[in-house]
């Protein structure tokens, strides 16, 4: 399975946070992070905005300093070590190339404060810019580029002095959604290629999943849950988690005696959770199906259907309000005011703490 050899790849620990936390005054923007970030994985910080995703990678890079907690790099602490001496290269959201300088010149730069030899500067900036497939607008200034085409140079200019962590902060955020992907691909073979360790910030749970190693996914300034794409989508811990990744049907309740109790009847579910808490039925889109009137599990009325190409998306009200989307390959054959019965497989419900 990929996912287990992937796993297997990493697992030597390049960067380490120890209960780092971050205050500015009263307001705690990190709680006693703990993160392991493995050797040469690609390491995603999903997060709503404003939980604290730039403030890590700041403390991370040397920008930022911690109100308390360790940074370890290689098995050092580095909490301490100024920017320019930690092996980390930058990508931020604005490219934040030199608009006087040339392409090429853009990509020298970090090698000249590193004082190399001309002919070595001029060997790597010529790799680098094949690596980016942009060998041909050497010449050019910043300005005669497209957007994403600066994005590939700022790429080219972290990679270029071979830093052994690589942090990108929303570096795709302005793109179009078509440059995106292309771009996204990019990453991923140019990540593959270098070996670098990266740690790449979004708050778009798709670019998550389509970049990731590991998700580390944060909720104001904690980690909600952190795992390989596939276990944060098929095994969310929480309904903060399962909302925040694709999209969940959920059904609130209690737990008492053996089930799960709702407005729309009892579930008997095993799980952890002890009687009298919140909890609540988590069911993916693709896992419910539409049934005849009074044949399934849950009876609500279609409200909406979606044509989206390869599949139909179908919006399901029930009688408390609550709107249960139906993901669905087959022609569907419903109607807006039809009264339908929900179904799914008890093994492809979650029953979850809220
Ligand atoms: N220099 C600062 N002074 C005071 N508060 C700050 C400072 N920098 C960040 N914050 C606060 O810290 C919290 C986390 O900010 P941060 O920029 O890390 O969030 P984020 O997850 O990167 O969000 P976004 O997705 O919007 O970029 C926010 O509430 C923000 O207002
Ligand atoms: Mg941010």
């Amino acid at each position: 399975m990929m996912t287990t050899t992937s796993s297997f790849k990493h697992e030597k620990v390049k960067l380490q946070a120890q209960k780092i936390a971050k205050s500015y005054g009263q307001t705690q923007v990190l709680a006693d992070l703990d993160l392991d970030v493995h050797s040469g994985e690609l390491l995603t910080l999903l997060g709503p905005s404003g939980s604290g995703k730039t403030t890590l990678l700041q403390i991370v890079c040397g920008l930022v300093e911690p109100t308390s907690g360790c940074l370890m790099i290689d098995g050092k602490d580095e909490t301490w070590t100024p920017v320019h001496q930690r092996d980390i290269g930058v990508v931020f959201q604005n490219y934040a190339l030199f608009p006087h300088l040339t392409v090429e010149e853009n990509i020298a730069f970090p090698l000249r404060m590193r004082h190399l030899p001309s002919a070595e500067i001029n060997q790597k900036v010529k790799q680098v810019l094949e690596m980016v497939e942009l060998g041909h607008v050497a010449t050019r200034l910043p300005r005669a580029l497209s957007g994403g085409q600066q994005q590939r140079i700022a790429l080219a200019r972290c990679l270029v002095y071979q830093p052994s962590v690589i942090l990108m902060d929303e570096p795709l955020g302005a793109l179009d959604r078509q440059l995106r992907e292309t771009m996204q691909m990019e990453i991923k073979r140019i990540h593959r290629e270098s070996g670098a360790t990266i740690i790449f910030v979004t708050h778009d749970q798709e670019e998550a999943l389509a970049l990731s190693d590991r998700i580390c996914l944060m909720n104001e300034g904690k980690i909600a849950q952190i795992g390989t794409p596939q276990e944060i989508y098929e095994r969310p811990q929480t309904t903060f988690v399962a909302e925040f990744i694709g999209l969940s049907n959920i059904l609130d309740g209690q737990i008492r005696g053996d089930g799960l109790h709702t407005r729309h009847g009892v579930f008997p579910l095993n799980s952890g959770l002890r009687d009298g808490d919140n909890a609540a039925l988590v069911i993916r889109p693709e896992h419910m199906r539409i049934a005849e009137q009074g044949s399934g599990v849950l009876e609500g009325l279609v409200s909406e259907s979606v044509y989206a190409g390869s599949e139909t998306r179908v919006v399901v009200t029930l009688a408390g309000g609550e709107k249960f989307i139906v993901r669905s390959s087959a022609q569907t054959p419903v109607r807006i005011g039809d009264r339908v019965s929900l179904n799914w497989d008890v093994q492809n419900s979650r029953l979850l703490a809220v």
